[in-house]
């Protein structure tokens, strides 16, 4: 910012008439000089007001034409017209100047370069659980079941009574239950769910019940958390059949493969008969994935269904174990750390 310097400007403190027109032209002359010097608008519209404003000298000489004889007058006002103009005319080119440079200096630093690299988007990822459990879903949907879903703080009934596991019974101790205290606990399975649809809908029933199961064990392929699925088919006519078609389907349509699969007889007291689920693997070794068998009459009854009219089937897998088998996973607590290195490697 250049303040005016009014040094620079010759005095015109004289009486008019003895002022010559050279004088005036180079007061001019000064005058144009210093507007040209200004480089900020404020500054300029100073100068303006000291050049030709109420006090400046142009006015002061300008009041005195009145002084003047008709000749001296006519003169004057040319000179003094002339330098007003001039003035006028290089203070306006001035501003106009300014503004024009003010304008392309905004335009400058506003402008973008669109070859500079974006900034980056971090993408997440769905977990590798929720991928698998989302995959297992679709199977089941496009086979016609619907997804239900209970609370994972559970009673006793529904994990275990209504499921033909009685308080005295040996199966209890298979569970590792986490209890609040004599009613209720954290499930063990998802099967209370399949309880709480059987009692609340009418048959047929066709649904899968995916969701996070607690039990007191942890090591390389347990944890105290785990998720669940499973899945309960009743109609008048469900039969063993039928469960060993979809199972296999499932687990041809899951490893993207056909499958090798050993269906061996097994127990729960929900289900009879009961059966667990084998896969061959690819180095040649049996290993179980999965239980199942038909609804147990008794687990009908207690949920209002007649079992002589209706049959049902049930299956119960873990997701966590399926997850390890599909990816190759070796150590089920890699789900459970949060290690983004392990976790981008699903994105
Ligand atoms: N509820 C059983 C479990 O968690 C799994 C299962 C479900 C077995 C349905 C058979 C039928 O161990």
């Amino acid at each position: 910012m250049i303040q005016p310097d009014f040094t620079s400007l010759p005095v015109l403190d004289k009486p008019l008439e003895q002022i010559s027109q050279d004088e005036l032209t180079a007061f001019g002359d000064a005058a144009s000089a210093l507007i040209d010097q200004m480089s900020d608008e404020r500054d300029l519209q100073q100068l303006r007001v000291n050049l030709t404003g109420k006090k400046s000298a142009l006015t002061a000489l300008s009041k005195q034409m009145g002084t003047l004889d008709a000749e001296l007058k006519k003169q004057y006002g040319a000179y003094l017209h002339t330098l007003r103009t001039r003035l006028g005319e290089a203070l306006d080119n001035k501003s106009e100047q300014l503004a024009k440079a003010a304008l392309d200096a905004k335009l400058a630093s506003e402008q973008i370069d669109i070859s500079l690299p974006a900034r980056g988007i971090a993408k997440g990822g769905l977990h590798p659980i929720t991928q698998t459990t989302e995959r297992m879903k679709q199977f089941f949907v496009q086979a016609g079941f619907s997804v239900a879903t209970g609370p994972e703080v559970e009673s006793d009934y529904y994990n275990f009574e209504a499921l033909n596991i009685p308080s005295h019974h040996p199966a209890r101790a298979m569970h590792d239950t986490f209890y609040f205290d004599a009613h209720y606990l954290l499930r063990t399975h998802t099967s209370g769910v399949q309880i709480r649809t059987m009692q609340d809908s009418q048959p047929p029933i066709r649904i899968i019940c995916p969701g996070r199961v607690y039990r007191c064990d942890s090591d390389q392929t347990h944890s105290p958390m785990f998720h669940q699925m499973e899945g309960l088919m009743i109609s008048k006519s469900s039969n063993f059949a039928e469960l060993k078609g979809l199972i296999h389907e499932f687990l041809n349509a899951f490893f993207g493969k056909q499958m090798t699969v050993r269906f061996r007889p097994s127990f729960f007291p929900f289900t009879e008969p009961s059966a667990e689920v084998d896969i061959l693997s690819d180095s040649g070794k049996w290993l179980e994935v999965l239980g199942c068998g038909m609804v147990h009459p008794q687990v009908l009854k207690n949920c209002g269904i007649d079992p002589d009219e209706y049959t049902g089937f049930a299956f119960g897998l873990g997701i966590e174990r399926f997850a390890m088998l599909y990816y190759g996973i070796d150590d089920l607590r890699l789900f459970f750390q949060n290690d983004l290195r392990f976790l981008r490697q699903f994105g």
